[in-house]
């Protein structure tokens, strides 16, 4: 049985990704090819409780170490219970977020660093890598504005723009370090026309 392709979207705040994960499952979908789509940190039961934790508020606050280990607690559960046994099946997996976000977010963002996400990433994920990473890229400026206009924030939508510069850097840093695996997507244009290039990617994947 081939193995399913392993597609992650990516980008910071604002930049439509979970509108644009679904529209790319149901193109895939219509194109007649098995398709899980799944999310970060969630996408199983026990990830989706650690998810509850990460991204609830706390009293004592969420120092970044210990989000930076429920999230990879969050991604071990979730490969384990979700994405490897799709990908197995022969069915393609689209995550709204990988490990990609962890080196975005507490790596840069938090300012932990890469050496301590690269320390984790080997440990949970061993040499498993997304096949495609597509990068939705948009201005922290405009993200910012598209998500005050959304409602329903989250303790990250709350940063401040120098995080979220950070963690868009970041990104485009990634990308351009393995072109042939990423493609950076300029997400400040409009849905259908978004949606038409993340399709035109996938389709051209082995
Ligand atoms: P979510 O509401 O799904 O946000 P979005 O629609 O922007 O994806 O919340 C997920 C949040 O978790 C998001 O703000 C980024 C954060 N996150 C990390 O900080 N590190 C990670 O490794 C992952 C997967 C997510």
């Amino acid at each position: 049985m081939t193995r399913g392709r392993f597609i992650v979207l990516e980008g910071g705040e604002g930049g439509g990704k979970s509108t644009q994960a679904r529209r790319l499952r149901d193109h895939l979908d219509a194109r007649g090819r098995r398709v899980l789509l799944t999310r970060e940190p969630g996408g199983s039961p026990l990830a989706e409780a650690i998810r509850e934790l990460v991204l609830g508020s706390w009293p004592e606050g969420v120092d970044a170490t210990t989000e930076l280990l429920l999230i990879f607690a969050a991604r071990a559960a979730h490969l384990h219970a979700t994405i490897m046994p799709a990908l197995e099946a022969g069915t393609d997996v689209i995550c709204d977020r990988f490990v990609d976000a962890s080196y975005a977010y507490q790596g840069a963002g938090r300012g932990l660093g890469a050496a301590r996400v690269a320390v984790l990433e080997k440990l949970v994920l061993g040499t498993l890598t997304p096949d495609c990473v597509l990068v939705l890229d948009i201005a922290p400026e405009l993200g910012v504005q598209r998500i005050a206009e959304r409602g329903d924030n989250n303790r990250f939508d709350a940063e401040s723009l120098a995080f979220m510069q950070r963690v868009r850097s970041a990104y485009l840093a990634r990308a351009a370090a393995a072109p042939e695996r990423y493609a950076v997507i300029d997400a400040a244009r409009d849905v259908d026309t978004v949606a038409a290039e993340l399709a035109a990617i996938v389709e051209a994947l082995p």
